[in-house]
């Protein structure tokens, strides 16, 4: 039988590569993004041989991502891989930013983590092997200025992986986070370039991530060679935070 995996914001640069990635390794593969265009991205995951399926919700919403998850599991008979990816940025210095933005970027990027693993748990713990891969980010880590928001919710996503991960190993999941740094993206296409300069200054490999580079560290702690590997935060960002 081959592996489910399901993808918060699978439409996005890095959740893409992680789908493909994971397809490649012949997964099954469920996209769950608000964005409704994932017809390409799942016809190209069908010609690599794969199940692919795209289901369009809006992460921080019980309810919804409650029903999706039932959804997913109707259609492909179980779930083995949760890869909680999907996320935002409001930035502003935290003397500008509202009320609306921190509470927004919370809502997606961490409360839609606790959502998508609560409502996904009982069928991950079915799975002989069931794995659940949070992005956070070294933001949330180190800090980072105008990112009040931002990494608050990247580091309540640490402690939420722990606990997890405390609380399903019985079950034989595993629950890890990864830390990217500055990956090209969506999300980083337009920082200003004094911004990107200053970045690329504070990295030791003098360079910007891929989303390629980050799909490779999720399929590997996917895979059975990382079965031993729980409640750990890996850092992909060239150095930045060491
Ligand atoms: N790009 C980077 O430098 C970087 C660094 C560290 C961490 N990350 C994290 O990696 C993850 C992926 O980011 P990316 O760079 O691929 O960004 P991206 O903007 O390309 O992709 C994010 C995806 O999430 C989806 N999304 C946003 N809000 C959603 C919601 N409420 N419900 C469902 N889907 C939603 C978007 O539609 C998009 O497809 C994010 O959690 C991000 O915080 C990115």
């Amino acid at each position: 039988m081959s592996r489910v995996a399901v993808i918060t914001g699978g439409a996005g640069g890095i959740g893409r590569a992680i789908a493909l990635r994971l397809a490649q390794d012949g997964v099954d593969i469920a996209i769950v993004d608000r964005s409704a265009e994932c017809d390409e991205l799942c016809a190209l995951l069908r010609g690599l041989g794969v199940r692919a399926g795209a289901y369009q919700c809006d992460v921080s919403d019980f309810e919804q991502a409650g029903a999706v998850c039932g959804q997913i599991v109707a259609d492909f008979g179980g779930v083995d891989i949760l890869i909680n990816n999907a996320g935002i940025t409001k930035d502003n210095l935290l003397l500008r930013m509202s009320e609306a933005d921190f509470d927004l970027v919370v809502d997606v990027n961490l409360k839609g983590v606790f959502n998508f693993t609560k409502h996904l748990s009982k069928a991950l713990m079915r799975s002989p092997a069931g794995r659940i891969i949070n992005i956070s980010s070294v933001s949330g880590l180190m800090g980072n200025a105008g990112q009040v928001n931002y990494s608050a919710s990247k580091a309540g996503i640490i402690g939420l992986t722990k606990t997890v991960a405390r609380e399903l190993a019985p079950r034989g999941v595993t629950c890890n986070a990864i830390a990217p740094g500055f990956i090209e993206t969506e999300m980083t296409r337009d920082l200003p370039g004094s911004v990107k300069a200053a970045v690329l200054s504070a990295i030791p490999l003098k360079r910007m991530g891929n989303p390629g580079e980050v799909a490779g560290l999720a399929a590997f702690l996917a895979s059975e060679q990382a079965a031993y590997i729980t409640g750990e935060v890996i850092r992909i960002d060239g150095g930045m935070a060491m």
